[in-house]
Parts: structure tokens; sequence; C-alpha cells
């Protein structure tokens, strides 16, 4: 097994068991209350929660954030949560293809379009690995998959929590626009877990970019995820930096007040139940993201367990719409919500 592989199955092992998303570290969603209606003039039935992504149409507006692939047992995660996705109408994103770009054989574990062949699928690749593979080799990386799109992720924070990580973040922008240039809407940048703030979702915008998914802060750390691998000095400025990064409700709600109703945004990093995919809503997502408590569900009990997860979050979403009185997620962003406490602080500040 060559490095890259070994350090995903390191980090699969970390994110199952490990304490890879730190208590004191919040996605400010608890700041946000969504209104009551005591009459909601309408069915369960009515809420119709299916959202345009990717140049599909999405049953339930949720994206399985990218983790994984490069090693079997990746594989088996990919292709399972794939088949929920499918099944449910969900996005589906796989983990750094790095591991397919710097070994063809390890493409299968990426591959899900037999279990999935409907399901509006993303690749993904680092920046900095997007530099040295170029248009025409990222574009193969989605290709590869039958992928509707790619994403493209951005982490400045666990790459310099991580001892053999980049160092030299100049020339990001260039990148993007290469790339945006040529696959236009099929593009999506996200990060993984310090979230997308206003300033460069608009410059991002700006470039041609049309799917961001902010991933905030409140979830996983892959500063701590590093942290954890780390030894000395790394292992100290890491558990500094564990709490590093916009909450997701501040990204959010900020980068919606920045860009357009026309770019298609992810709200993700720490949802973990159906009311706070509605919070995210609300606050101006298209589409909530969720990685870490699918990728648990799947580890204790496979296929049927995510189902589960799933399902408990799906039924939370709807009874948010009904008891907010929304029959879609449209009418959700239209209806009050109270913003509280230091959230307030974030949003008058970005
Ligand atoms: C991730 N994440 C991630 N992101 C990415 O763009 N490429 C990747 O290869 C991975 N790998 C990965 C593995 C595992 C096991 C997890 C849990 C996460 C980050 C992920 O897509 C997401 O942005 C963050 O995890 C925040 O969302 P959650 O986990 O708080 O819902």
């Amino acid at each position: 097994e060559d490095i890259t592989a070994r350090r995903k199955d390191a980090h699969l092992d970390l994110c199952a068991t490990g304490d890879v998303e730190p208590g004191q570290n919040s996605t400010l969603l608890d700041l946000v209350h969504l209104v009551h209606c005591a009459m909601p003039e309408m069915s369960v039935e009515d809420v119709d929660l299916s959202t345009p992504f990717l140049g599909k149409r999405l049953r339930h507006p949720l994206l399985v954030t990218g983790m994984t692939g490069g090693t079997e047992r990746a594989g088996v995660v990919n292709r399972d949560l794939a088949l929920v996705a499918e099944r449910h109408g969900l996005a589906f994103g796989v983990g750094s293809q790095r591991a397919m770009s710097e070994d063809a054989t390890r493409a299968a574990s990426f591959q899900v379009r037999q279990v999935a062949p409907t399901v509006a699928l993303l690749g993904n690749i680092g920046l900095y690995q997007a530099v040295r593979l170029g248009v025409d080799g990222v574009r193969r990386l989605m290709d590869g998959i039958g992928a509707d799109g790619i994403a493209l992720h951005l982490n400045a924070g666990q790459e310099l929590t991580q001892p053999e990580g980049d160092r030299d973040f100049r020339g990001g922008y260039a990148v993007v626009e290469s790339l945006v240039n040529a696959l236009g809407e099929r593009l999506l940048v996200k990060e993984t877990g310090c979230g997308i703030g206003p300033e460069v979702a608009r410059r991002l915008v700006e470039l041609g970019v049309r799917n961001i998914d902010v991933s905030g802060l409140g979830g996983t750390s892959w500063v701590r995820v590093e942290q954890l691998r780390a030894t000395g000095v790394q292992a100290q400025v890491g558990a500094e930096f564990s709490a590093w990064g916009i909450p997701t409700a501040a990204a959010v709600a900020t980068v919606r007040g920045t860009v357009g109703p026309d770019v298609r945004l992810v709200g993700s990093g720490g949802i973990r139940t159906g009311l706070e995919v509605a919070k995210v809503l609300a606050l101006g997502a298209d589409v909530a993201g969720m990685a870490l408590p699918l990728f648990r569900a799947h580890q204790t009990g496979g296929v049927a367990a995510a189902e589960q997860a799933l399902e408990v979050i799906l039924t939370g979403l709807r009874q948010a719409l009904v008891l907010t009185g929304s029959r879609s997620c449209a009418a959700l962003r239209r209806r009050p919500r109270v913003v509280t406490g230091v959230l307030k602080d974030w949003m008058a500040a970005l």
C-alpha cells in the first residue's frame, strides 16, 4: 500500500471512533430559531423537498459530501452510501481522487455508477493536486467515474497541521479560474470544515464558480484529525487550531448575503439533524451537506444503519417544514427566523 492509501485508512479509523469533532466547536445553528406556526394548514404530504443540483433534480436537498476512496474498505463505504443516496434521491460525493490519479488500479474504489446510476455524483480533488494534474487531468478524474461534477477541496488548515502537508498556498485563484473556464457549472468549490466566508466566495463567484459548499466549523475538524496523527510542534499547534474556522451558520448566512441566487450553495459542517438541515436551508443554503454522521452509521451497521440515520434526519426535516408552515425549501427561506447571540456578531462583521 502506498503512502496516500495508508493515510486514507488512518483517517477512516480516526473518523470512525476518534474525537474528531472537538466539543468546544459549534456550528452556531443553536443560535438560529425557526418560528413555530400553530396552524400549518397543510399535510405532511404537501412538503416538496425537491431541488435542482448539478443539472439533476434531487428528491431531498441533501449531499453526502466527499469522504473516501483508494482502498477496498473505502470502496465499500462509497458504494454503500452512494446506494443510499440513489434510493433516497440525495446527491453523493466520493472522497479525494488523488489516490486514483497516482495509481489507476485504485479507480475501482471510486466507481459507484453500477449501484447509483442516476445519483447526482461529484468527484473530488484538492486544489493543489489540481495544480499538478492540470485541467485535463481533473476532467479525466470526473469523467473516469461518470460524475456530474467535481468538488475542488480547500484545506489549508489541514495541510499546515500535516507534517508532510503543503506550505505554499499561492496561485489558488488562478487554478480555480482555469478549472471553471473548462468545467463551468460542473465545478464545485468546497472547504473541509474551516468554512468559506463571503470574501472568498465573492472572488470565486467573480471567476465564474456557480457551486460552493461552505463546509464550516462545528463538525468534523480536519485540523483535529491531523493533530491526532501528528507529534511535536504540529500536534501542539494543531490542538490550538482545532477550533479554527467560520461557524457553519455564519458562513451560510453571510455567503448567501454576498452571492446572487444563481449560485448553488451547500451548507455543511456539523449538520447532524433534520432541524439543522432546515436551519441551513432557512439561512440560504440550497442543499445541506453531511459526512461524518452517515459514515459513522455505516460503520456500525452498513446500508441499513445509514438508511435508519437518514430516515431520522429526513423525518425531522419534513417536520420542521410543516411546523413552520412551509411547503418547499423556497417557502421556508421566506419564513421568519430569530438569530441570536454571537452569531449576530459574526453576521455583522463578515
Ligand atoms: C472527509 N472530508 C473530505 N472532504 C473532501 O473534500 N475530500 C475528502 O477526501 C474528504 N475526506 C473525508 C473523510 C471523512 C471520513 C470525513 C468524515 C470527511 C470532509 C467532508 O466532506 C466535510 O467537508 C467535513 O467532514 C464536514 O462535514 P461533517 O463531517 O461535519 O458533516
